[in-house]
C-alpha cells in the first residue's frame, strides 16, 4: 500500500448494516455480525500503515430507542467481539479503550471493557476507541458540568477556560482530534459524533455499506485523504 500521508487518527461512522442485511433478505443482526468483521479488517489494516488511533461509533446514546431484540444483540455482539478479539488485539498490539456514557452499560459488557482495556494498556500499537453509548452533545454538556465543578472547587480559574482546557474535559482527552472521519452507507452527516474533535477533519462519504466496506475501500478513502490539502482557515 501507498500511504504518502498516514492521518494519525480515523473515525469512523459504520452505517449500513441494517441495510446490507436486509438487501439479503436476513435479520438486520447478520448485518451488524458481518460489520463486526469490518471492524477486525480495518483494526488490521490501519495498525499496519501507521494509523495511530481508530475511533468506532459502535452505540449511539439514540440506539437506545432501537427494538430490544437488535438492542440486546448489539450488546451480545459487542461481547463476543471483546472475548474473541482480546488474544487477536494483544498480538497486534491494539490498546482498546472506550468513550460514552459507559456507566449505563450492562454489567458484563463493562466487565469486558475494563479487562480488554486493562491487558492491552501497555501495548504500543494503533489505539481503538469504541464510542459507545456516545452522544457528542452529552459529552459536551458533560465536559461543560465538570468544568463548573473544577471552577466551585477552586481548581480552575474562569479565565483559564478556553477551547484547550474544555478539550481536556471530554472523553477524548488526550486523543488527538481525528484528522479523518469516514462515513459509509452514503448519508452525509454527523449524528452526533466527534462535533467538537471534527472542527478540522476531513470527511469522507463512501455509498458502500459497512459490512462491504474492506481493506481495498479504506485505501480508496486513504487515497483521497493524501490528495486533500488541509488549510485549518489559513489561505
Ligand atoms: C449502523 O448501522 C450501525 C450500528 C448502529 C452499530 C454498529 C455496530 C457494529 C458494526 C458491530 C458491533 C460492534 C462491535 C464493536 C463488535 P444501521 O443498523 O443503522 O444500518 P441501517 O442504517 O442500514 O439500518
Amino acid at each position: 500500500m501507498n500511504n504518502e500521508k498516514v492521518p494519525t487518527h480515523i473515525a469512523i461512522i459504520m452505517d449500513g448494516n441494517g441495510r446490507w442485511a436486509e438487501q439479503r433478505g436476513f435479520p438486520r443482526l447478520s448485518g451488524h455480525q458481518a460489520g463486526a468483521d469490518s471492524i477486525r479488517e480495518c483494526i488490521e489494516v490501519c495498525g499496519k500503515i501507521g494509523v495511530q488511533y481508530l475511533t468506532l461509533y459502535a452505540f449511539s446514546s439514540e440506539n437506545w430507542k432501537r427494538p430490544s431484540a437488535e438492542v440486546k444483540g448489539l450488546m451480545d455482539l459487542l461481547e463476543r467481539f471483546l472475548r474473541e478479539s482480546i488474544e487477536e488485539m494483544i498480538h497486534q498490539e491494539v490498546r482498546l479503550c472506550a468513550i460514552g456514557r459507559l456507566q449505563d452499560l450492562p454489567i458484563t459488557c463493562r466487565h469486558l471493557l475494563e479487562k480488554a482495556r486493562e491487558r492491552t494498556a501497555s501495548n504500543r500499537g494503533i489505539t481503538l476507541v469504541l464510542a459507545l453509548n456516545y452522544s457528542s452533545r452529552i459529552e459536551i454538556v458533560d465536559a461543560a458540568r465538570r468544568i463548573v465543578q473544577a471552577v466551585q472547587d477552586g481548581k480552575v480559574d474562569m479565565d483559564q477556560i478556553d477551547d484547550r482546557l474544555f478539550g481536556n474535559y471530554l472523553y477524548t482527552q488526550g486523543i488527538p482530534d481525528p484528522d479523518l472521519l469516514i462515513r459509509t452507507s452514503g448519508e452525509i452527516r454527523l449524528s452526533n459524533f466527534l462535533l467538537w474533535q471534527s472542527s478540522y477533519t476531513e470527511i469522507y462519504v463512501t455509498s458502500k455499506l459497512w459490512p462491504d466496506f474492506r481493506a481495498a475501500d479504506l485505501q480508496e478513502a486513504l487515497n483521497d485523504y493524501g490528495r486533500r490539502r488541509r488549510r485549518y482557515g489559513k489561505l
